[in-house]
């Protein structure tokens, strides 16, 4: 029976990182996927981090089953990260948190919900999205359709027509949004856009999806989110999908969360119990150790000070590549305004270089990058910028 399969080809940021880990140049650069990475090109694990898996190690009792809706301790920390103290307090039973697998199993949790709920809706993804948002989604059996966002050629967010277009939408459909940090582009809304959106979707009805993997990657934890909390106010209707692969380090431990909020408790209580069944039905229950040492160190002062510290200097370390980055490619004769970098937000922006140069820039000079021109800033270091803005030259000259 397996001889009808037919190859598929690999996922193009994870080809690359294929691609990156067998070249042997020793300059090589890996500006693809979007991992956080220290000056030395480590991605390490967090010291609040190192710290909650000690107490776990000294003090777990059980490894029994949790539930399909996770831990309720990391739910509810999660929902106060997100939401604040006293927004989260406000919507009371209106909320549900339920713990995922990963920001990529919360999106996929929330696609077989939102399926149940309408199944003839179509999410409406920006115009560039994160490569994986609609093949993540997608089989869940939904439609997808695109409004405006990125101007390549301002390297702005195009909102006037962005606007135009949710105004378009009806109820029905959802409207995903990137929280802060926007995969692939970095340019953000700013808050009186915003604003703009959040009445739009009020006037049209229909329910908006926020992806929030980047929460204090871009200006800060408060400050990444307040989309967030702006929506979460005011719309009766929400889905919010977040991450801890980024802002906790913990990629490969599967953390996220499916934050759900509607108009009244009961409709909260019955959309969980169906969230929860679907759960059941794909994966029976989330993992749990990286959900247990985020609900740690959220519930500790002390580990959570010393999170949110190494937290700011991942962030101010990524602002100040992006400031560095702009003065070198300055002063080295390129062509090209390329100040907007500074101006974006989070772990990417695009070069705007076209696929040839990017294809030369892999494949002579071993910086890797997807074709799309999308780099993650993380990936420079002292080491390498030299590099990186010499064999940029190269390919634009
Ligand atoms: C990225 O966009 O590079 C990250 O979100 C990692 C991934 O899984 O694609």
């Amino acid at each position: 029976m397996f001889n009808t399969l037919k190859p598929m080809s690999a996922d193009p940021i994870l080809g690359l990182l294929a691609l990156y880990r067998e070249d042997h140049n020793t300059h090589k650069i890996d500006l693809g996927i979007g991992i956080y990475k220290d000056e030395s090109g480590e991605t390490p694990v967090m010291s609040a981090v190192k710290k909650a898996e000690a107490l776990i190690l000294q003090s777990q009792k059980s490894k029994s089953y949790v539930a399909p809706t996770g831990s309720a301790s990391f739910n509810s920390a999660i929902a106060e990260l997100l939401l604040g103290k006293d927004i989260n307090a406000s919507l009371g039973k209106r909320r549900a948190t339920i713990q995922a697998p990963g920001g990529c199993g919360g999106l996929r949790l929330s696609a077989e919900f939102i399926k149940k709920a309408n199944s003839n809706a179509t999410i409406w993804v920006s115009d560039p999205t994160w490569a994986n948002h609609i093949p993540l989604m997608k089989d869940a059996g939904l439609k997808f359709a695109t409004y405006p966002y990125y101007d390549h050629s301002s390297h702005s967010v195009k909102f006037e027509e962005m606007i135009n277009c949710l105004e378009t939408i009806p109820e029905g459909d959802v409207v995903l949004l990137h929280g802060c940090c926007h995969n692939p582009c970095g340019a953000d809304l700013n808050q009186s856009q915003w604003h703009q959106v959040n009445e739009t979707a009020l006037a049209r009805g229909f329910t908006v999806l926020i992806d929030l993997a980047y929460q204090g990657l871009g200006d800060g934890l408060e400050e990444d989110v307040f989309g967030v909390r702006l929506l979460a106010k005011t719309l009766p209707e929400l889905i919010v999908v977040s991450s801890c692969s980024k802002n906790f380090g913990l990629y490969r431990e599967r953390v996220g969360a499916m934050t759900l909020i509607t108009d009244h408790p009961t409709k909260t209580e019955i959309a969980t119990s169906v969230i929860a069944a679907s759960a059941r039905a794909m994966y029976s229950m989330p993992p749990d150790h990286g959900a247990e040492v985020v609900q740690l160190i959220l519930n500790n002062p002390v580990l959570r000070d010393d999170w949110s510290a190494e937290l700011a200097e991942m962030r101010n370390r990524i602002n100040g590549l992006r400031i560095q980055l702009v003065e070198q490619i300055k002063a080295s004769d390129i062509d090209g305004d390329y100040s907007f970098i500074q101006e974006e937000k989070g772990m990417f922006s695009f070069l705007g270089i076209d696929v040839p140069q990017v294809q030369k820039l892999v494949k002579e000079h071993s910086v890797y990058l997807v074709d799309s021109s999308r780099i993650n800033v993380a990936g420079i270091s002292n080491a390498n910028i030299g590099h990186f803005v010499r064999s940029l030259r190269d390919v634009t000259s």
